[in-house]
């Protein structure tokens, strides 16, 4: 059975469009986009056109890819004290020359509706839902509940390690009561830790890493991320998991840029409520 994203994520919209009707004023996030690789570029297009279609401004400033680390440092910096930007993120992941995590850690938390601070990855780890929950894990916890899996004593095996989607998610899932196997990319035998699973949440970056050997017939499978291969999309689990109808998968790409994306929606919605309170 293939979980049917689009209607989660249509439900999401209906209930964000309904919200911002409510609103003084139109609510406007920022994009910084460094690194122009294929994923990026999807991502963006879709975070532009989801935005216009629920009436957030979204306005994007694109960097040359050789930008220097501290030129981009100043740019953050020059956002977090524009008082006419209120909230915006930056795309990743940044060229190799830029460490991420010193970008991601100048970015205004209160501006950070990515959720990728520290200070707002500390709330996620305390369970403080109410803030900004980073995109990916908070669309993976949304299709969770509104599919009805629940994860208190069950497994839940994610992989691999990230910054942006592993350690959010991982907290998310021990504050619901899961029994967590967090595999990274140095796990021996991670069909072991599959196999025994019942939710295998793989946002590995890595093309088909995940067979249909390595998992439980019964198994939940959350595909999340894709790596585009000469204009071919490759998802992290193996495309002949969909064939098999044994299970409930999320279908990639198209779950990632609806579900993120709304989530980012959301985040930003959530943050207008929270200035104008
Ligand atoms: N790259 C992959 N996912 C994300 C995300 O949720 N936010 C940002 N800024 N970059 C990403």
């Amino acid at each position: 059975m293939i979980i049917n994203w689009t209607k989660i994520a249509e439900e999401i919209y209906t209930q964000l469009k309904n919200d911002i009707k409510s609103f003084k004023s139109k609510p406007s996030l920022w994009a910084i986009l460094v690194w122009n690789n294929p994923s990026s570029l999807r991502y963006i297009k879709q975070k532009e056109k989801w935005a216009k279609e629920i009436w957030i401004n979204f306005i994007l400033k694109k960097i040359p890819e050789n930008i220097k680390e501290r030129d981009l440092y100043n740019i953050v910096k020059e956002f977090n004290d524009d008082i006419n930007i209120n909230w915006y993120i930056v795309q990743l992941p940044l060229p190799p020359h830029i460490d991420s995590q010193k970008i991601i850690n100048n970015i205004h938390p209160k501006k950070d509706v990515d959720g990728f601070h520290p200070n707002n990855m500390w709330k996620v780890l305390l369970w403080d839902k109410n803030w900004f929950v980073p995109c990916t894990p908070a669309g993976i916890i949304e299709i969770l509940e509104k599919e009805e899996i629940k994860v208190e004593w069950k497994k839940v095996c994610v992989i691999w390690r990230s910054n942006i989607v592993w350690k959010p998610m991982v907290s998310l899932l021990i504050n619901m009561w899961a029994t967590v196997i967090a595999c990274n990319s140095k796990t021996k035998d991670l069909d072991k830790h599959t196999s025994s699973a019942d939710v295998v949440i793989v946002a590995a970056w890595n093309p088909w890493l995940l067979k249909v050997n390595m998992i439980k017939y019964w198994a939940v499978i959350i595909d999340v991320w894709f790596t585009v291969i000469d204009d071919i999309i490759y998802w992290d689990a193996d495309t002949k998991l969909i064939d098999l109808v044994w299970n409930k998968i999320t279908p990639v790409p198209g779950w990632v840029w609806s579900l993120t994306v709304a989530m980012l929606m959301k985040n930003t919605i959530k943050a207008y409520k929270i200035q104008n309170k």
